[in-house]
């Protein structure tokens, strides 16, 4: 199990009497990517949000990195290392360059440090014409690839990300999945919600498929039992 980057057991989740999550055990091998299927409402949000530590759970084993991790004390270093992206990205106020940035100041780089490191994800996200607009009236795909920058930026271990490609059109949607085919194809691991067949048929990628709140593994590098 060495080269797990993260081992799961027992996730349960419920709003009032109604189970949401119940996961008895999953495995995520380091560097794989891995498309989570399901119906609407299955769980797949919710999963990947308390999996990034922004919803409660029960959680009997988060083991990260071989490192047994309390939830509820969501650590520090573990949000460096795992990152979500939202189906619809929340950019503030200011500029595409301060959205880019704020995650690298907040950890306390330098802005002579931070700005080679923006400028490279700016090309890589292909927003450079895009840095005069307002954040607020970017398009949806444009948002999406500045939020994807943001995430990659930081080099996370761990990518959740919620549905880059619902709802957007022919070409937006072919610029996110640069991204998308970019993002599983270097080091990091990462973990997609979609229904979008193009990523769910990507190289190299490992299905999950979450039923009423439970995971079924269609791959050999992670199964629930
Ligand atoms: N705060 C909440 N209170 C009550 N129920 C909630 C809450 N948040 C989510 N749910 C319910 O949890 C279930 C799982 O929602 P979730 O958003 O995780 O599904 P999903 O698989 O991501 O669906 P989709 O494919 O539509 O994005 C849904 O039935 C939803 O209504
Ligand atoms: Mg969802």
């Amino acid at each position: 199990m060495s080269d797990s980057i993260l081992v799961l057991e027992g996730v349960r989740k419920s709003f009032g009497t109604r189970r949401i999550l119940d996961v008895s055990k999953l495995e995520l091998v380091a560097g794989e990517s891995y498309v989570l299927t399901g119906e609407n409402g299955s769980g797949k949000s919710t999963f990947l949000r308390v999996l990034a530590g922004l919803e409660d759970a029960e959680v009997d084993v988060f083991n990260f990195e071989g490192k047994l991790i309390d939830l509820q004390a969501y650590p520090r270093w573990l949000r460096h290392d795992v990152i979500y992206v939202h189906q619809h990205p929340y950019l503030f106020r200011g500029s595409i360059v301060d959205n880019i940035a704020y995650g690298l100041k907040a950890r306390g780089l330098a802005a002579s440090a931070c700005e080679p490191l923006v400028k490279e994800a700016i090309a890589w996200a292909g927003v450079r014409d895009l840095l005069d607009v307002p954040p607020h009236r970017l398009s949806g795909g444009e948002k999406q690839r500045v939020a994807l920058a943001r995430a990659r930026v930081l080099h996370p271990r761990l990518f959740l990300i919620d549905e880059p490609t619902a709802n957007l059109d022919a070409e937006a949607r072919q610029q996110t999945m640069k991204l998308i085919r970019e993002l599983c194809d270097a080091n990091a691991t990462v973990v997609l919600a979609c229904h979008d067949r193009e990523i769910i048929e990507l190289p190299h990628m490992h299905r999950l498929h979450m039923d009423n709140g439970r995971i079924e593994a269609q791959s050999s590098h992670a199964a629930e039992v």
